[in-house]
């Protein structure tokens, strides 16, 4: 009998071969490493009244939510949460759900099928990829950021209804998407549009209350945002903000509200905490995005091809993945931790290094990274 596991060895050959072979690095608690990988673009993740706030949730209400949505995963802190979410971004109601992948797994399903047209700029994230598949909705692709072209998909008709999806800033460059022109024509169309705003919430707008409320459309009906709450919040889970008839619809029908176990208690206690923080303090978003400019800068002046940031993510274009491997490795030897994107991360198949800005990181930390970083 043959082993039918065996063609897993080969393709791991294929990927060696082709620089794409991945492995988990494992962190040491304490490792004085300067981490410009990770995405906790405000430094919460670790601030005392974060951890405070997810003690306290673990305290009060266990360590996990202990069922799904509907069963016994929605405790009085999943709903203050909601209150809160909705609350600073101007959403007319918020679902939280346990990831930001989950979330738009709920929401592109739940508003789509067989019928229906999805219209997708080509560099959204894999959620959004996945949830248009799940949909079984028609999904066209069209070019990155190209309004003209969403006008053309949605003119072309039939249709049933119809999506137009987006992440409102793009996860390996972090340009921002046009949200306002999509939207002119989204609802010109009687479509509705999707924004993922997970590199925005927190970093991006009116004291990092997005895109979407930097357009002024926070509130309207026809705009579903959806982000997670493990980036510039510093926890874990995502939410949907939307109007209460989407909420109440996702309710009802969202496969990853209903089947998945809801949030667990000490997450949306950290949540709840770092969107207080936040909602404070409107200086840390444009911390996060300084230091992601002066990051910008000094990669720029080494000589590397640098995305000019709109938010806190930085992208390094540095061409083969072999080549993005052995700089990340020798910034590591230097103490600096950066993100590697490689094919099929990135969208374009230029392999990229990714820094993040974090509101948290001063001048000494960038002098400490532009010292560590070898020439291109
Ligand atoms: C644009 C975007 N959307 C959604 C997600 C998924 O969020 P989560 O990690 O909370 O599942 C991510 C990254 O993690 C992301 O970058």
């Amino acid at each position: 009998v043959s082993d039918p596991l065996a063609w897993l060895a080969d393709r791991a050959a294929e990927r060696s071969a082709a620089g794409l072979r991945r492995r988990l690095r494992v962190r040491s608690a304490g490792d004085g490493v300067l981490d410009l990988a990770g995405n906790d673009y405000l430094g919460l993740s670790r601030h005392p009244e974060v951890v405070a706030g997810a003690a306290a949730a673990a305290a009060e209400w266990g360590t996990g939510s202990t069922g799904s949505r509907l069963v016994t995963g929605s405790t009085a802190l999943h709903a203050g949460l909601e209150d809160d979410l909705a609350a600073f971004t101007g959403a007319g109601a918020a679902l939280v759900t346990a990831s930001g992948y989950a979330a738009n797994l709920a929401v592109v399903p739940a508003l789509a099928g067989a019928d229906d047209l999805v219209v997708s700029d080509a560099h959204v994230h894999a959620s959004l990829v996945d949830a248009c598949r799940l949909s079984r909705a028609r999904v066209e692709v069209v070019p990155h950021r190209d309004v003209p072209a969403v006008d053309r998909v949605l003119a072309a008709g039939g249709y049933r209804r119809a999506l137009v999806v987006t992440d409102s800033v793009f996860s390996v460059d972090g340009e921002t998407a046009p949200v306002a022109a999509l939207h002119d024509v989204a609802r010109r169309h009687g479509a509705v549009l999707v924004v993922d705003e997970a590199h925005a919430l927190g970093v991006v707008g009116p004291g990092g209350r997005g895109v979407v409320a930097a357009a002024g459309l926070a509130g309207e009906p026809d705009v579903v945002v959806t982000a997670t709450l493990s980036k510039a919040l510093g926890s874990q889970g995502g939410v949907v903000l939307a109007d209460p008839a989407v909420v109440d619809h996702l309710v009802d029908t969202a496969r990853t509200v209903i089947f998945d176990t809801a949030l667990a208690p000490p997450s949306a206690g950290a949540a709840r905490a770092a969107l207080g923080l936040l909602a404070a303090d409107p200086g840390l978003p444009l911390r996060a995005r300084g230091v992601a400019g002066e990051l910008a800068a000094v990669t720029r002046d080494r000589g590397y091809e640098v995305s000019p940031p709109e938010a806190a993510v930085v992208g390094v274009r540095v061409g083969p993945p072999e080549r993005a491997v052995a700089l990340a490795e020798a910034l590591l030897q230097h103490g600096v931790r950066v993100g590697v994107f490689r094919p099929p991360s990135v969208p374009d198949g230029v392999s990229r290094l990714r820094l993040t800005g974090r509101a948290d990181l001063g001048g000494a930390a960038v002098e400490s990274f532009a010292t560590a970083l070898p020439p291109p």
